[in-house]
């Protein structure tokens, strides 16, 4: 897990929109430091100077989408349902569809460059993520990926086997997996969110786990309630009874990217399209775990690491440009203050510090505009203290009076893009006690959205919802 310093904000989280516009936070950020005083403490490296600011200006420089006409006058919150890519995503793609876009790993010049990037692509992720290169596995998206670990777990299960899923994932986490085990005649027991806060009890995963407990699959972070579970624990717990865990990250690593190797879950997934880069998903799958599936792809991809697990065949420029976002996460820790010479994973831990602080210094702005109310219902925590993990700007609201649909549409009327529905959790809002078919309405943003997006939301929730 990446290190989580606590932040004291010196600017006031509790003053209010109109004192901020008083006190003149601008687009160039906000101050920190370490509650200690001592500023961010990286590992091996990667540490920042006390007081180090987010700089707003250099981060959105580095997404053309704010400076396109489509965007102006807007402020983007579909970021949960996919980021806005980095400059050097769009760039490596453009460059790998105009030089490289030929059958990969040949002799020719073009193959050959290829090929390398395919590569570099899975090296470098790996070495993000403190996991090996032949862990690393790019498929078309986090649902194709878990939807063939379905299949190759349906191999390994069976009767007298439990799983334990849960009710607080994306479908993607949970749909195939139910499928599969209760194809091979698996027992599956349901984790349960609390119907009122929509958060997990790790007591209640406890209880359900038993000897016979094979596989367990839970979010990193839900994509309607926002709460970061204590995914390193829950791995220590399932694999305390010799069970494999399957992490769904997608929603937590674009906060933070994840330190893979240390959490030590079996399987970790997210997708790189809602983390700044292309669209794939990435899969990491630990060596023994590897070793243990059947092949999923053509007899003669056995042993092929990052074939077996991926029949639909790798995307050659995708996964060739899927590393660039870490030049503009190596970019942003150098600016930042940040050494060239610390190494990948430091840089990520550094940076992702950073992220966090920001968006933590926005959130209550956004929670505070929906709490306690009579005529909304905010799912997942209000506070950013609520919950001992992270609280991930992943705000989903459910107007008690009004359409969902007519919230969303009246929001992206004043300039808020969003939308409203189930986002494919439906389980989670079945969960909650709200109707899937009626959904909610979701705001969620990342470390490049601004005090004066968050404050155009928040005028906007008040224009509309009153
Ligand atoms: C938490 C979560 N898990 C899984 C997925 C599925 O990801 P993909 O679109 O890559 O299949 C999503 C997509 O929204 C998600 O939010």
């Amino acid at each position: 897990m990446p290190v989580r310093p606590e932040w004291r904000v010196i600017v006031a989280l509790s003053a209010t929109l109109a004192e901020f516009s008083r006190v003149g936070v601008g687009r160039m950020g906000w101050a920190w430091v370490g509650s200690d005083g001592a500023g961010w403490q990286g590992r091996k490296g990667g540490r920042y100077r006390d007081g180090v600011q987010l700089d707003l200006d250099f981060v959105r420089s580095n997404f053309p989408a704010f400076g396109r006409p489509i965007n102006e006058g807007q402020s983007f919150f579909e970021n949960a349902g996919g980021s806005f890519a980095c400059r050097h995503t769009i760039d490596a793609l453009t460059e790998y569809y105009t030089d490289f876009k030929v059958q990969p790993f040949s002799e020719f010049e073009s193959s050959r460059r290829g090929g390398e990037l395919m590569d570099r692509s899975r090296e470098r992720w790996a070495e993000a993520l403190g996991v090996e290169a032949r862990e690393v596995v790019f498929g078309p998206s986090t649902s194709a990926n878990t939807y063939v670990l379905a299949l190759a777990f349906a191999d390994v299960l069976g009767p007298g086997n439990e799983v334990i899923v849960t009710n607080q994932d994306h479908e993607a986490n949970t749909g195939a997996i139910r499928r599969a085990a209760e194809r091979v005649g698996c027992v599956i027991k349901e984790w349960k969110i609390d119907p009122d806060t929509g958060l997990l009890d790790i007591a209640e995963f406890e209880a359900l786990l038993s000897e016979r407990t094979g596989l367990v699959t839970v979010p990193h972070a839900s994509n309607i309630v926002g709460s970061e579970n204590d995914v390193t624990r829950i791995t220590q717990l399932a694999h305390g009874v010799g069970a494999r865990v399957i992490v769904d990250g997608v929603s937590f690593a674009p906060h933070s990217l994840p330190d893979v190797g240390t959490i030590g879950a079996d399987v970790y997934l997210f997708s790189l399209y809602k983390t700044y880069s292309v669209h794939q998903g990435l899969m990491v799958v630990r060596a023994g775990l590897m070793a243990e599936l059947p092949n999923q792809s053509h007899f003669f991809n056995d042993s092929v690491a990052d074939k077996r697990l991926n029949p639909a065949g790798p995307d050659h420029a995708q996964v060739g440009s899927a590393g660039a976002v870490l030049d503009y996460i190596e970019a942003f820790h150098q600016h930042h203050g940040g050494s060239a010479t610390d190494d990948v994973r430091a840089a990520v831990a550094s940076v992702s510090a950073l992220w966090r602080a920001h968006e933590d210094a926005l959130t209550p702005l956004l929670l505070d505009a929906l709490a306690d109310r009579d005529d909304v219902r905010l799912l997942g925590p209000a506070t950013l203290d609520a919950v001992a993990g992270h609280r991930c700007p992943t705000v989903a609201f459910s107007p008690l009076a009004q359409d969902p649909r007519a919230v969303a549409h009246a929001l992206v009327e004043r300039g808020v893009q969003t939308s409203s529905g189930h986002y494919y959790a439906a389980r989670v809002l079945d969960g909650l006690g709200v109707d899937p078919d009626r959904g909610v309405v979701r705001l969620s943003f990342v470390h490049y959205t601004s005090p004066d997006d968050v404050a155009r939301a928040v005028d906007a929730l008040r224009d509309v919802i009153g």
